[in-house]
């Protein structure tokens, strides 16, 4: 008999709050297996699509379950799966809201979720699910900006770290990472150091140490008037391969830096992951439409941006998040399996645990929407 299942539904497009009630258990396909959820973590893109969903995922048909990130264990395999057996601890991924799957069936707010066998790693046995939960959105986010050709096009990471990488112009290579504090920055600042690259990133004072334990090796105050000196001072004698931005700001002080830092500089790329919206936008019809803008005007901006400062400033879109082919995908089968298992990755940033139940997801996405400092907020179910 399947068990019974139950889900935090979004009854109907921008309704609030959720409302917990009986959902279907649906079984595994091919390359799919089915999580019993342990914990699952909040991102901001939860509450922005609760706010704003029709404007930015107009597909989604409702009742619809959200939420992408997941720990739990393995009480179904889907056939011809021999990467993953019922009782395996996992962690990764909901793949609901992307486009090409849409259907309520993969979100993470429930207790039996299907998730795709390319978007999980195992978890080993010395973190616990509320640590692993972590990983999903942000991970995903991290990577796919970092690595995809039409973003920063890095190399992957590797196992262990390469050390000692020069680029082109025989310089030791590094790359900016703003917001390293945040959930997708403490993602990205640790996946381009496993590929080689020096990390210099931005967080508040409070959290130098924390960004630095990532391992980037110079974190700077993000609201300092001198950001863009300290950063071409740290980057003396280094090559810069472009930068990837979270915060407000952000993209204003790498565009000072690359102009400035090496005549020579052949690309000047920034990947933009977004801004980090204040607690009272979205609430107001003004505070929508700004944030809209913000997204939108970020896509459309950055041909302007590159013609006035020969800086292109391009807003990550995740696109075919699910492909098995993916840069995440790679990322999922090909290393986070060893690099949680030795340590060389960490989830991060540290979870900070709401409440348990299903009945507790709303609360934590209004949390989420007053901010977070360097920690997840985190569900157990
Ligand atoms: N494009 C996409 O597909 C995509 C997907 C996921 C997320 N995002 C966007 O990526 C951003 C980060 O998401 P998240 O989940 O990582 O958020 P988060 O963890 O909630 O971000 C909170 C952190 O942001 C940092 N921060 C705030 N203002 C900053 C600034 N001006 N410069 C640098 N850091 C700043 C804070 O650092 P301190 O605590 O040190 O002050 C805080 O730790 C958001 O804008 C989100 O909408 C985009």
């Amino acid at each position: 008999m399947a068990p019974t299942n139950q889900a935090a539904w979004i009854p109907a497009k921008k309704a609030l709050p959720f409302k917990v009630g009986d959902a279907p258990y649906t079984r595994p396909g091919p390359g799919q297996v089915v999580v019993k959820n342990k914990a699952v973590a909040i991102n901001p893109f939860d509450w922005v699509l609760q706010y704003i969903g029709p404007a930015l995922a107009g597909y989604i048909n409702y009742p619809f379950i959200f939420g992408t990130d997941v720990a739990g264990e393995v009480v179904e395999i889907g056939p011809d799966m021999d990467r993953f057996h019922v009782g395996d601890r996992v962690c990764g991924s909901a793949a609901a809201i992307a486009k090409e799957v849409n259907r309520p069936a993969e979100g993470a707010f429930q207790l039996y979720t299907v998730m795709r066998q390319n978007m999980l790693t195992p978890i080993p046995p010395n973190i616990t699910d509320e640590q692993a939960c972590v990983l999903g959105l942000g991970l995903g986010t991290a990577a796919y900006g970092l690595f995809h050709p039409n973003y920063l096009a890095l190399d992957m990471p590797k196992i262990p770290a390469p050390t000692k990488v020069v680029g082109k112009s025989g310089k030791p290579r590094a790359v900016i990472i703003t917001g390293g504090a945040s959930s997708v920055g403490s993602n990205a600042v640790q996946l381009a150091v496993a590929a080689g690259y020096q990390v210099l990133s931005t967080s508040s004072p409070k959290n130098f140490d924390y960004v630095k334990s990532l391992g980037a090796t110079h974190v700077f105050d993000y609201n300092s008037e001198t950001l863009a000196k300290d950063l071409l001072r740290a980057l003396k004698g280094h090559e810069l391969v472009g930068a990837y931005t979270i915060g407000n700001g952000s993209v204003k002080a790498c565009t000072a830096v690359m102009r400035k830092h090496d005549p020579n500089l052949t690309r000047k790329f920034i990947a933009v992951a977004g801004a980090i919206i204040p607690p009272e936008k979205l609430t107001t019809f003004v505070g929508k439409g700004t944030y809209l803008m913000a997204v939108m005007g970020g896509i459309v901006k950055s041909a302007g941006t590159r013609m006035r400062t020969g800086v292109d400033a391009k807003f990550i879109l995740v696109d075919g998040l699910a492909d098995p082919d993916s840069v995440v995908s790679h990322i999922y089968e090909d290393f986070l399996p060893q690099a949680l298992e030795q340590g060389q990755f960490v989830p991060a940033p540290p979870p900070h645990v709401v409440g348990n139940g299903l009945d507790k997801i709303q609360d934590a996405l209004h949390l989420q929407r007053k901010g977070v400092s360097g920690k997840k907020l985190v569900v157990t179910l």
